[in-house]
């Protein structure tokens, strides 16, 4: 008579923890979401650019292993790693700034929503560490979504029209120092932690300086 019951709990259970990393997982109901699309425009850096970026940052075979490692251990814990990250961006009003709807003046819950979405589902093609011209191309996508004129236009929003420059890559610290108690929550070692944790600091470095390409001057880059 007991088990069954037992049973039915822990099966709610689970549902309620694998129910964010499927959502995540099922790319095409992320509104805007659009990496391997063929609307996109290809990258105008290539998948060598990347390797020379890559040795230049230390990011070999280890980092990709250990991004991989983070998988498992963050796909049920999505949603509250983003509420960290949100909550970091919401109190912060350098930051919110950016979600500003234009007309009353205060943070775009709509906005700020639906971008999220697209957050969640970056951290797992992050961890998924699977560096091929689709996501390369979603790189130089996601850095012009950050700036004019191709902010707002995913979501609709009425707000600011670009994120300065300065702000992408300070960013790094900030999500992966709050990242790495969510990395240590499920038994890890702690050689495996920081591991972990030198890889996602690795990933985001090289993604914003690869979102960085539309701030800078023709032939710099
Ligand atoms: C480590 C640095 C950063 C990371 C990892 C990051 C990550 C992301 C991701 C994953 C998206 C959604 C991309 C998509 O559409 O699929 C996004 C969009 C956005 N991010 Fe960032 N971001 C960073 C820096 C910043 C900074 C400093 C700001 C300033 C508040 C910012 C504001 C925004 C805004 C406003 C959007 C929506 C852009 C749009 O209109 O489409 N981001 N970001």
């Amino acid at each position: 008579m007991k088990p069954q019951p037992l049973t039915a709990a822990l099966m709610a259970a689970l549902a309620a923890i694998s129910a964010p990393n499927a959502s995540a997982q099922s790319a095409p109901a992320i509104p805007g979401y659009t990496m391997g699309q063929k609307s996109l425009a290809k990258a105008p850096y290539t998948l060598a650019d990347l390797e020379s970026l890559k040795k230049t940052l230390l990011f070999t075979d280890e980092d990709v292993r250990y991004l991989r490692m983070s998988k498992a251990i963050l796909a049920d814990q999505t949603e509250a790693v983003l509420d960290v990250w949100y909550g970091f961006v919401a109190s912060t009003p350098e930051l919110v700034f950016y979600f500003k709807n234009n007309k009353t003046g205060a943070p775009d819950a709509a906005y700020l929503g639906a971008v999220r979405k697209r957050f969640g589902q970056w951290i797992a093609d992050t961890a998924n560490a699977n560096y091929d011209q689709a996501w390369l191309d979603y790189q130089y996508e996601i850095g012009l979504r950050h700036t004019t004129p191709r902010k707002n236009k995913t979501d609709q929003a009425d707000s600011v029209p670009l994120v300065n420059f300065r702000y992408l890559s300070a960013l790094t610290i900030p999500v992966t120092t709050t990242l790495k108690p969510f990395l240590a929550k499920k038994g890890a070692s702690a050689a495996d932690v920081e591991k972990m944790h030198a890889a996602w600091v690795k990933s985001v470095l090289m993604q914003t300086i690869l979102w960085s390409h539309p701030y800078v001057r023709d032939g710099q880059f």
